[in-house]
């Protein structure tokens, strides 16, 4: 884990002649978080960028020449629910309450469970993808509740579908999201707060960039953040994105255990992979 770090602003806060709505976005450093961030600004958004690499978005941010006014940036890991906690005060003074909180920082890491040392990788998934997203969610739940408005979205994946050989962890986190956002829209649906959860199928981004093994329908980011961003708007309780994958995994959910096992069983185990993040 990194050393804690204090939110960083950058930026300035909004007039009250700039009502533009605000968004916060977690793992906004990379690839879909990054390109969900280039999506809203380009609709008028105002952004709230949350990752451990404070600077790099800054510099990235700058780089786009966005107006200082439409964005923000915030270091936080996403492991540490008092550094979320943190941006999410900054974010809250400074910005205001977002209209749409997006839990996308994520890891994705094969594991072994049969080697005692994968049992930390699992924890590292556990904590970034499930306890990550919970703790983004959590300073904005009382807020939009008294508020009776407002969007929570987590990013799960195809991979929550089913075990998939050799992705033991990211299948058990994706699968946590999944239910975790699903108990949260219940909760929140008399409050007028809505939960959207969208499973990713392949998209071009680091995180996928070392698979080595063939990745279908494989998406551009900035493409992703585009259906992303309709279907967040649209409040939709669930997308696969893109939408071929969502027949994949309609396919894989009601594929009955005893073929399920055997479709997957008859696949070589997909080569572990290691990956920092
Ligand atoms: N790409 C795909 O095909 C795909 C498919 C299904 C689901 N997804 C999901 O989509 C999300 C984004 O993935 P991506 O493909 O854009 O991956 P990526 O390019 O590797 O970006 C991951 C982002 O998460 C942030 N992050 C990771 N650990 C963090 C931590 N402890 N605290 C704060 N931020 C952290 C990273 O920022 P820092 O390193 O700067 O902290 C980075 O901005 C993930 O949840 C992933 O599981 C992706």
């Amino acid at each position: 884990m990194t050393d804690p770090v204090a939110p960083a602003h950058i930026g300035h806060a909004p007039s009250p002649a700039n009502p533009a709505p605000l968004v916060f976005i977690t793992g906004a450093s990379s690839g879909i978080g990054q390109a969900l961030a280039a999506r809203y600004v380009a609709l008028g958004w105002r952004v709230a960028l949350v990752a451990r690499r404070a600077e790099a978005m800054a510099d990235w941010a700058q780089a786009q020449g966005w107006p200082a006014e439409q964005w923000a940036v915030y270091a936080a890991d996403v492991r540490d629910p008092a550094q979320v906690q943190a941006a999410a005060a900054a974010c809250l003074a400074s910005q205001g309450l977002p209209e749409v909180v997006i839990a996308n920082a994520g890891i994705s890491i094969g594991i072994d469970l049969a080697l005692a040392e994968d049992i930390a990788v699992l924890r590292d998934l556990l904590d970034t993808n499930v306890l990550g997203l919970a703790a983004t969610f959590q300073p904005f739940i009382g807020p939009m509740k008294a508020r009776r408005r407002g969007t929570l979205v987590g990013v799960a994946s195809v991979a929550s579908v089913r075990g998939l050989p050799g992705h033991a962890g990211y299948c058990a986190a994706k699968g946590a999201v999944v239910q975790l956002c699903e108990t949260l829209r219940g909760e929140l649906q008399a409050h007028g707060v809505k939960v959207v959860t969208l499973a990713p199928g392949y998209i071009d981004t680091p995180l996928t960039r070392e698979n080595a093994y063939p990745m279908p329908f494989l998406m551009a980011p900035e493409v992703f953040a585009e259906q992303a961003v309709r279907a967040i708007s649209a409040g939709v309780r669930w997308r696969v994105i893109p939408w071929p994958m969502g027949v994949v995994a309609a396919l894989l959910r009601w594929m009955p255990r005893w073929l399920f096992d055997r479709v997957v069983g008859s696949q070589q185990q997909r080569k572990k992979q290691r990956r920092s993040a």
